[in-house]
């Protein structure tokens, strides 16, 4: 009998986490490499949150909690919601989790029944069509092209949606564009979604807080009220208040749903980590001045990449509305050969050689459902980027036909 099950072959490991492996491989090994592959703010957690944490251990709550959250936790959530999005919801419509990822994945493991579909925006966050794969389920891929500033058109969501679809899950600011969509491009999303009540709507707003200029956040919920009933609103700690290894995720939408993802957690992980979970109290109880200068931060850096990447002849790089990402196309590269003899075939072999030549690990855009781009990660110190972008420069400078 084959040891590994039927579904796992369905699946792949995360290329993200593949590249930021390889990158810390490679600088152990002694090489000179600056890694932009990772999706996480280089900042500190705030110190106000370490101490909530702090005094989380030393008041012994290192217990057990109830399977989908304390209530303090759902209340500050709960006020959230209310204070950033508008919306009302209850402490049992709340369901925290082990980072926004496990979210995803226990609402996913929840409702997908063989053979039903799941509509995903391309370029889309790598995780999406694997756990919709692990879940049984079907991922449809709906793609949203550089010209379409990587936005995802009304029809093109119309023409995704059949009798089978259960979810379409929305990602805005996006990994890995950093495309946000307005309330007009949203509402335009939200109006197809209403002709298709059997539909559900699976939000990611992970990025809510990373956006820039004049952008503002919106979430399908909020710009179209018919669909709350409906809706999955996920969010999570993890990137606005530099949180990723607290692992501490939520959503809010109907019991129904909710009871059922506590079901699956309540058989898997038990309950999200007692201290992080007091420490989430403080980030979202808190204050939230920290945001507004990060992101000044993000922006300057965002301009910076998105500046030099511009000036490499054969590579197209928009300016994003959020997110700490930006996805330059390569078109003008294919077909090229490097310096060391590489041939650039795809944007696996560019992201190979850039890694191999120049030092600079990115994450290759066929991972994110479009090719030919890569995506950069610039949370990371202006000066690892200037530098990044220099050696990106030299390596497309070097490349002939
Ligand atoms: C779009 C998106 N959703 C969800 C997550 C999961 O975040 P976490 O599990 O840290 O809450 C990430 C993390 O990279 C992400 O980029």
């Amino acid at each position: 009998m084959e040891l590994l099950s039927a579904t796992l072959a369905r699946v792949k490991p995360s290329p993200t986490i593949a590249v930021t492996t390889k990158a810390a491989e490679l600088k152990a090994a002694g090489r000179d490499v600056i890694g932009l592959g990772a999706g996480e703010p280089d900042f500190d957690t705030p110190q106000n949150i370490k101490e909530a944490a702090i005094s989380a251990i030393n008041s012994g709550k290192t217990k057990y909690t109830a399977v989908d959250g304390i209530p303090e936790l759902k209340q500050a959530i709960c006020d959230k919601f209310k204070r950033d999005n508008g919306l009302t919801y209850t402490p049992s419509q709340v369901s925290v989790g082990t980072g926004g990822k496990q979210i995803l994945y226990n609402a996913l493991m929840a409702t997908l029944n063989p053979g039903e579909e799941v509509v995903i925006p391309a370029p889309y966050w790598v995780s999406y069509p694997d756990m919709v794969l692990l879940a049984g389920g079907e991922p449809v891929i709906a793609t949203a092209t550089l010209e379409q500033d990587f936005k995802l058109t009304p029809e093109a969501l119309e023409a995704a949606i059949t009798p089978k679809t259960k979810w379409f899950i929305f990602n805005s600011p996006s990994n890995p564009t950093g495309a946000g969509y307005d309330r007009d491009e949203l509402k335009a999303l939200t109006d197809v979604l209403m002709r298709h009540p059997h539909v559900w709507v699976m939000t990611d707003d992970m990025y809510e807080h990373l956006a820039y200029d004049d952008f503002t956040f919106c979430t399908p919920a909020e710009v179209e009220p018919g669909l709350f009933d409906r809706t999955l609103t996920v969010n999570g700690v993890s990137k606005a208040y530099a949180m990723t290894g607290w692992r501490i995720g939520y959503a809010a939408g109907p019991e129904k749903l909710i009871a059922a993802m506590r079901k699956i957690q309540s058989q898997s992980t038990s309950n999200p980590c007692s201290v992080s979970q007091w420490a989430a109290v403080e980030a979202l109880n808190g204050p939230q001045d920290y945001i507004a200068s990060n992101n000044e931060i993000f922006v300057r850096r965002r301009n910076l990449v998105v500046e030099m990447l511009s000036a490499i002849d054969g590579v197209t790089c928009p300016t994003p509305e959020g997110a700490f990402y930006v996805y330059p196309s390569i078109a003008g590269l294919i077909g090229k050969t490097s310096a060391g003899g590489a041939k650039i075939t795809d944007d696996e072999s560019f992201a190979a050689a850039l890694l191999e030549e120049a030092g600079v690990a990115v994450v290759f855009g066929a991972a994110f459902g479009l090719s030919p781009n890569f995506r950069v990660s610039y949370a990371t110190s202006d000066t690892a980027l200037k530098e990044a972008c220099t050696r990106i420069q030299t390596f497309c400078a070097g490349l002939t036909d």
